[in-house]
Parts: structure tokens; C-alpha cells; sequence
């Protein structure tokens, strides 16, 4: 078919992006999410735009977690590495998810394929005001805080809202709420409606939506038909310098909206 040309490709990348409100869109073919699809395409995209976007030098690149990152971190390789020196953390903290896919998990996997280095963050999900202040003023856990704070990268996936409550056991009356304020997708921890209006957020540690503002490089990395309404939702959030990569299949639904 003409739409899948090179100049096919990079003009609906260029529509996409328009439509968005975004510097950058990289569109991959396939459907992630489909019975047969693969996160490989998208990940393979992700390795190529870190490889040409990463400043030379130092950087901190702040992840998070997800079964999109966790196949991002896997096909990176040590060449990224070249010329740079990179210091992988987890975005935020008290994200329940399995263990390998936790960021965590992503940011050390990140940094042992490209043989550079990573911080960890333990913080628990549940913290009542109290705790949360002192594991805050607790000095090994400030400084990776820190660290988190300094980063120039930053590397997310975006979920959908129901997908993603129940995922982190979310309790039935939490879901309702989310169901009720029309909820519809989920970056960083927060829920939000198809307006991009933050219906609820948790108190976590770490980066929020509003500190991507002054973060030269972010990434969002998600795909998949099922995944289009929530991707473009979280775009009236997104900052302007935002490089989304996606699939046809989260593409199609987004550009026919
Ligand atoms: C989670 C992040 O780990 O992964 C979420 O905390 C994100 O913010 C989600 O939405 C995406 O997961 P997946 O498995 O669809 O890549």
C-alpha cells in the first residue's frame, strides 16, 4: 500500500505528532497489543532514538516500569554507551508491579546491557504522611531522590486506566471512583480522563507529569489499538518536547479521532 512508503511513514509521523501536540512521533508497523503483535518493533524504535537523541557525555535517564520498558531495556545494547556515561534510576518509587517489570527492575537491566550504572529506589506503595516525610529526610534515599530530580532523560510508558488499577490491586471502591471520573488512562501513577484532566493521584515519591517541563529529552513508549485512546489522552498532558514511539494499531485510532 502508498501509506507504507518511507515518505508515507514519516508524513502520518508527522500528522501524528500535529495532532498530538508534540515534537516527535516514531510509528512502527503492527499492533503491540493484538493476539500475534510483538513489543519488539517499538523497542527496537526506542534503542534507535536513544542511540541518535542521547547527548554525548553524562547523563541520568530516569525510567519507569512496564512490560514496554522492560523489552526497551532488553534490546539495548553497550554501544549506547559510547562516548556517553549513563546513570540509569527508577522515575518513582512505590509502583506495585511484578518484580521484573517493576522500575527498578527496568533501570538496572538498562544499565547491565549498556555495562553503565543504576541507583535504586525502595520505597513502599502505601506511605501515611508521617513515614512518607521520614524516608524522604532519610539520606540514602534523598540522595537517589536527587538524582531522580537531576535527570535529563526520562523514559515512561503510558496504560490504561482499568488495566493499570488492577494491575497494582487497586481496591474495588478505588476502581469505582476511577470508572465514575471517566478515567481512561494512566503515566506516572496518575489517572486521568480523555480531556487530560488528573482525576486522581496517589501521594508517591519521584517525578510527576509537571516535572517533565524542564526535562530536555522524554520519551513515551506505547502501543497497541487498545492503548489509542489512553495514549492520546495523556498527550493534553504530555510536554510539548515529548517524543512519543507507537505502533500502527495505537496510530489508527489516535489519527481517527
Ligand atoms: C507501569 C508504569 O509500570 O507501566 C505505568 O508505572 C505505565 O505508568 C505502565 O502506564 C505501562 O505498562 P505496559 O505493561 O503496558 O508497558
Amino acid at each position: 500500500p502508498v501509506m507504507d512508503t518511507l515518505a508515507g511513514r514519516q508524513e502520518r509521523e508527522r500528522k501524528l505528532a500535529q495532532k498530538l501536540g508534540i515534537a516527535n512521533c516514531t510509528i512502527v508497523p503492527g499492533d503491540s497489543t493484538a493476539a500475534n503483535g510483538s513489543l519488539g518493533g517499538m523497542a527496537e524504535a526506542a534503542k534507535q532514538v536513544l542511540m541518535d537523541q542521547l547527548p554525548s557525555g553524562a547523563s541520568t535517564v530516569a525510567v519507569m516500569g512496564g512490560h514496554t520498558l522492560a523489552t526497551v531495556a532488553s534490546v539495548l545494547t553497550p554501544s549506547l554507551a559510547t562516548n556517553r556515561e549513563l546513570l540509569f534510576v527508577p522515575a518513582r518509587g512505590g509502583i506495585g508491579e511484578s518484580p521484573d517489570i517493576q522500575a527498578n527492575a527496568v533501570s538496572a537491566q538498562m544499565a547491565q546491557r549498556t555495562n553503565s550504572k543504576f541507583r535504586s529506589l525502595f520505597v513502599p506503595e502505601q506511605l501515611n504522611t508521617a513515614t512518607y516525610k521520614s524516608l524522604f529526610a532519610e539520606p540514602a534515599i534523598h540522595e537517589v531522590l536527587q538524582l531522580i530530580n537531576e535527570s535529563n532523560v526520562v523514559l515512561h510508558g503510558i496504560g490504561q486506566a482499568r488495566t493499570m488499577a488492577e494491575r497494582r490491586n487497586m481496591s474495588p471502591q478505588v476502581i469505582g471512583d476511577l470508572t465514575a471520573a471517566h478515567a481512561v488512562g494512566e503515566a506516572f501513577g496518575f489517572f486521568f480522563d480523555a480531556t487530560g484532566h488528573v482525576v486522581s493521584k496517589f501521594p508517591r515519591i519521584g517525578i510527576g507529569i509537571a516535572d517533565l517541563a524542564n526535562k530536555p529529552l522524554v520519551i513515551a513508549v506505547a502501543g497497541g489499538a487498545e492503548k489509542g485512546t489512553a495514549i492520546a489522552a495523556y498527550m493534553h498532558l504530555a510536554p510539548a518536547q515529548t517524543w512519543l514511539i507507537t505502533d500502527d494499531g495505537a496510530a489508527d485510532i489516535v489519527l481517527k479521532k
